[in-house]
């Protein structure tokens, strides 16, 4: 059989991948391409492919180890895969703000796969963001001066003792997060990263977690963060996919933020996601000292 075929959407990242058959064994080298491929387009769309909780497992693992989200309720006797869930009667949704999912780890995860079970009548999209893009497009200036520094990434707020969804009822979370108490690892990481599959730069930095950049007062801290966040969501930086039955999105979190709709209530969204382990991160500035 031949390989799988990449071809780029018309937006400024992510490519939607045919000739494979996600039900089935990947072919020799399609794992390998399919990995190489998500490192350069930051996102890769499938479609029309149902799958099993059995072969979304071994879909994952062909490509990497699965690591398990502590916060998120899984899906019961498969913990490998976390549920992505809103019901018809809840008003938040998970991943509702800008973010890149495991940033708040010493190791921040590879990506994710995310696959549609059960999609609302209509929106529900969800967005993605260019981390290259932003980088890219930023002024030499700044980007001299982000290249040396480091951020402190945290999910104390998000998933934490103290986390809205736990102490204002309107935050309600359902039972979606469970155990806060894991969330006492706060961590830096560089600002601009170099991309462990592609070697690109990319702004590392995400309105979710990231709380603080080292060296700069507070006020100063925040402006920074601020301006670096409205930039990262230009709309010339970001691609809106679409989800249908069978539908598969796999991002990489270092490469990209994503954003879910919540413009459909009143109707249920269920979507599986497993996650992919990651390696540690390295700074972009260190060929600049050549
Ligand atoms: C996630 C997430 C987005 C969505 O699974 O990490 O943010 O559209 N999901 O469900
Ligand atoms: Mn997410």
């Amino acid at each position: 059989m031949s390989p799988p075929v990449f071809t780029p959407t018309d937006g400024p990242l992510g490519a939607f991948v045919t000739g494979v058959n996600l039900s089935g064994r990947l072919e020799p080298g399609a794992a390998a391409a399919i990995h190489t491929a998500l490192g350069e387009h930051g996102v890769l769309y499938f479609r029309g492919q149902e799958i099993s909780r059995e072969q979304h497992i071994a879909f994952a693992e062909a490509v990497a180890p699965i690591v398990i989200n502590r916060f998120f309720t899984p899906v019961t006797g498969y913990p490998q895969i976390a549920e992505v869930r809103k019901e018809a009667d809840q008003k938040l949704n998970i991943g509702g703000a800008w973010h890149a999912d495991h940033s708040y780890d010493q190791i921040p995860a590879t990506g994710s796969i995310l696959a549609a079970k059960v999609l609302p009548p209509t929106g529900g999209d969800t967005l993605f963001a260019s981390m290259y893009a932003a980088y890219d497009s930023l002024p030499a200036a700044t980007q001299a001066h982000i290249n040396e520094l480091r951020a402190l990434h945290s999910s104390r707020h998000v998933f934490g003792a103290d986390a809205a969804h736990l102490t204002d009822p309107d935050n309600d979370q359902g039972g979606r997060y469970h155990n806060p108490n894991a969330a006492t690892q706060d961590v830096w990481h560089p600002v601009v990263i170099r991309h462990p599959i592609s070697g690109r730069r990319a702004l590392y930095v995400n309105p979710d977690f990231t709380v603080q950049i080292d060296g700069l007062s507070e006020t100063d801290s925040a402006e920074l963060l601020d301006e670096l966040f409205t930039h990262a969501q230009r709309p010339e930086h970001i691609y809106r996919f679409k989800w249908e039955p069978g539908s598969i999105a796999f991002w990489d979190n270092r490469a990209t933020w994503h954003f879910a709709e919540n413009d459909y209530h009143g109707h249920r969204r269920l979507m599986h996601r497993i996650t992919l382990e990651g390696v540690a991160l390295e700074g972009a500035e260190r060929d600049s000292l050549a």
